[in-house]
């Protein structure tokens, strides 16, 4: 069973998208999109839309952005937080039935999406087959192996985290995704850390939303109340004594479709 996106977890979502590490991360990718006026693009699980809106500017009235996601909740977010942009169109799929013609985009772009993605090799297929010759990818996902907390103790902490396993199809997509690229045609390929690690926290911390969010995943794979409590306020503890951490390790992955 996957995350569910469409619950009150969508505010989670929305929170950590405005968090710091939300903006980094969509810095990043719009850094490496190099995008122009009148350019398409489409993000493939475009989620509540925090992408789309930058996109929609960057190519202007000429340009035309798509945002694909399969659940209708998550494009209805992002239709209300888009609502002042007419250059993006809506496509309410899963990434591999974008319908998009052949070679009909300058670029594509994903976020914490394709690690969701029980099959990835045809949402790859197609992305490569939307993608103009030239064009570019750009795919954030996160090494789920180094999502990790640390100040619970070792047992407790281990078992939510096992638990929390479950949440996502691929812990480790970007170390295979060069392999996967390479051999549909992509070529200048590369990988660049976004990893973080936050000791301290504040409200708006993304340690906080991500304890949110694990908490509440672990509990629908059969961890306790009381253990979740536990675990939640041995976390507490250890940051009052200034042993608590949080790792996260998303990685940019960009390549370009090699001239066909
Ligand atoms: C963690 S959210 C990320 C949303 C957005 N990209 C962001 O960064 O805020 C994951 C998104 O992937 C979408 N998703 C799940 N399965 C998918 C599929 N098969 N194809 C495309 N998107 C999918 C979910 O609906 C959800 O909106």
């Amino acid at each position: 069973m996957g995350v569910d996106f469409d619950s009150d977890l969508g505010k989670l979502q929305r929170l950590m998208a405005e968090s710091i590490a939300g903006t980094t991360r969509r810095n990043a990718i719009l850094n490496e999109l190099q995008i122009q006026a009148g350019n398409t693009i489409i993000d493939v699980g475009c989620g509540a839309g925090h992408l789309l809106t930058h996109l929609a500017k960057a190519v202007g009235d000429s340009g035309t952005i798509y945002g694909l996601d399969p659940s209708k909740a998550q494009l209805d977010q992002a239709r209300k937080r888009c609502s002042e942009f007419e250059n993006i169109n809506y496509i309410e799929k899963n990434a591999d039935q974008s319908q998009l013609e052949n070679n009909s985009c300058n670029s594509v772009t994903s976020t914490q999406a394709l690690e969701y993605v029980p099959d990835v090799e045809p949402a790859l297929d197609e992305i490569t087959r939307i993608l103009k010759s030239g064009g570019a990818f750009v795919n954030v996902s996160i090494l789920w192996d180094h999502f990790k907390f640390y100040g619970a103790d070792e047992k407790l902490n281990g078992k939510v985290h096992e638990a929390y396993r479950a949440h996502c199809s691929h812990q480790m997509l970007p170390m295979e995704l060069p392999g996967k690229l390479e051999r549909r045609g992509f070529e200048n390929i590369k990988d660049r850390s976004l990893a973080f690690v936050i000791t301290r926290r504040n409200g708006n911390s993304p340690a906080r939303y991500s304890e949110a969010l694990m908490a509440n995943f672990a509990l629908t794979q059969g961890l306790s109340a009381e253990e979740i409590l536990d675990w939640k306020s041995q976390l507490e503890r250890a940051e009052q004594q200034g042993r608590f951490g949080f790792t996260s390790f998303p990685v940019l992955t960009s390549a370009s479709l090699s001239q066909r």
